[in-house]
């Protein structure tokens, strides 16, 4: 008779702990401790029983025909996973309710369906009507796509039996249960152990499997940290509520590189790819308007041009308000001491409003002198030239200092039809057609676009 105890877990980092205690003694979070029954997981138990099972072979006797990835048909997903979805691998794809998981897969599967896969469909969230309900609207009821409305186990790998599918889509795995084990739907053991065994039964099939998991508020995915280590992809879907685009990203990658980059927006009728964002970041801009400049950006591999804007506006209030939307709030703050101490520009008495425009988020240091410019333009109430970028990091002494793949970020500056980029002065030089000024200082910055000395404001 297997043994069950009461263990508390944490639901966000997974940590264990026999007594409950209002702090998870493991990440530090509140109120995340729940109480679940354990016993030994039955995939351990069978996995004991198992004596060897591989056999050693050499590296470049490895039969790979079976492992090449399928492309999904959804160029941007290809983009982001380096191909396709791989027979036998398992990819999470984590994201906020509402943000296009459900459409971003249904899509997919539909266009591999299309190709000629068999794509089963294990819906755990919504019914069967809702589901085709959304297949109609994208136009994506093909032949070869099976849909299944099921949160047990034992029922989803005997529709997997009955299908025999080349890819198996389950939306969510915090849905699926398993009753062999003792805690609730949605617990961390379940969620764990249920991931485990699918991730098996893809390997064993040679299955492209899909799980889709609902992430926190604050971007973590749902449940143990330990169901990223257990796929082998982590995907996550991610964008403004208010905005149509789409980002999505390759967290982590066992057959490809991490960090590629794939946009969407949502449209009525689905995801739409976005394979040249140029237009889509800078569409609206309107030129002359003080507090604005472009950023050639990196989200991966990918360089982004993206507006980075800023409004300034007197308070004499002891603390003026600070608000950076889509950039760093840290570095914001750095800038403008920046400002203030090494370049003559003190904004202490001014509410300061920064924003990186789109819906996109750019944290890295390369913003900062867009932002430096931004402020002070607006500051002084004088536009900048508008076929000018600006790319660098700002140190605490006001030098810039170059930030990587310049190359990259000043060709598609040039192919944008930009004409000058302010950058540091270690950066290399640009393509033809765009004028590279490399400057050592943010001081220098400031004067070479005439934004040094008295405001105006
Ligand atoms: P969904 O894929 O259900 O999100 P998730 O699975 O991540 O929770 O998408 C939900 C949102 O997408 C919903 O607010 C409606 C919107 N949407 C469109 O704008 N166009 C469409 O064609 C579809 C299917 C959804
Ligand atoms: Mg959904």
């Amino acid at each position: 008779m297997a043994r069950l105890r009461t263990v508390h877990r944490c639901r966000e980092c997974g940590a264990g702990s026999a007594q409950w205690s209002g702090r998870c003694p493991g990440c530090g979070d509140w109120n995340t401790l729940v109480e679940e029954v354990e016993g030994p997981s039955p995939r351990r138990a069978a996995a004991a029983g198992v004596a060897g099972g591989d056999r050693p072979v050499l590296v470049a006797d490895v039969e790979m025909a079976e492992w090449r990835a399928r492309p999904t048909g959804i160029g941007e997903l290809d983009r982001v996973l380096g191909g396709g979805l791989v027979p036998g691998s398992a990819t999470l794809v984590g994201g906020e309710p509402g943000i296009g998981k459900s459409t971003l897969l249904l899509q997919a599967a539909a266009a591999m369906a299309a190709a000629g896969a068999r794509c089963l469909l294990v819906s755990a969230e919504e019914s069967k009507q809702q589901v085709r309900l959304r297949a109609e609207r994208l136009g994506a009821l093909e032949a070869g796509l099976w849909l299944v409305s099921q949160t047990s186990l034992g029922g989803i790998v005997a529709a997997v039996d009955e299908v025999k599918p080349d890819v198996l889509v389950v939306d969510s795995i915090q849905t699926v249960f398993d009753p062999e084990i003792g805690s609730a739907p949605g617990s961390v053991v379940q969620v764990r152990e249920c991931a485990h065994q699918l991730v098996g039964l893809a390997k064993q099939r040679g299955l492209a499997t899909v799980l889709v998991g609902h992430v926190t508020k604050d971007g973590a995915l749902a449940g143990p940290r330990v169901l990223e280590h257990v796929v082998d992809t982590v995907l996550s879907f991610e964008g403004e509520r208010h905005h149509s685009l789409r980002l999505l990203r390759a967290a982590k990658h066992r057959f490809g590189p991490a960090g590629e980059l794939g946009l969407f927006e949502m449209a009525g009728g689905g995801l739409v790819g976005v394979p040249d964002p140029g237009a889509l970041f800078l569409g609206d801009r309107r030129p002359g308007v003080p507090g604005s400049v472009v950023v050639p950006a990196m989200e991966g591999q990918r360089p982004l041009l993206v507006e980075v804007q800023a409004l300034v506006t007197r308070n004499e209030a002891p603390n003026p308000r600070r608000s950076a939307q889509g950039l760093d709030a840290g570095r914001v703050s750095l800038v403008l001491a920046v400002l203030g101490e090494r370049a003559g520009v003190p904004l202490s008495r001014y509410d300061v409003y920064a924003s990186a425009v789109g819906g996109v988020r750019i944290v890295e240091p390369a913003a900062d002198l867009a932002v430096a410019l931004a402020l002070a333009s607006a500051a002084t109430g004088r536009p900048l030239p508008s076929d000018l970028v600006a790319c660098g990091e700002i140190g605490l002494a006001g030098e810039l200092r170059r930030v990587g793949h310049a190359e990259r970020r000043l060709s598609e500056a040039a192919r944008l039809g930009f004409r000058r980029a302010v950058v540091a002065a270690s950066a290399p030089d640009g393509p033809a057609g765009l004028e590279v000024v490399k400057l050592a200082s943010l001081d220098e910055a400031l004067r070479l676009v005439g934004l040094a000395g008295p405001s105006q404001k």
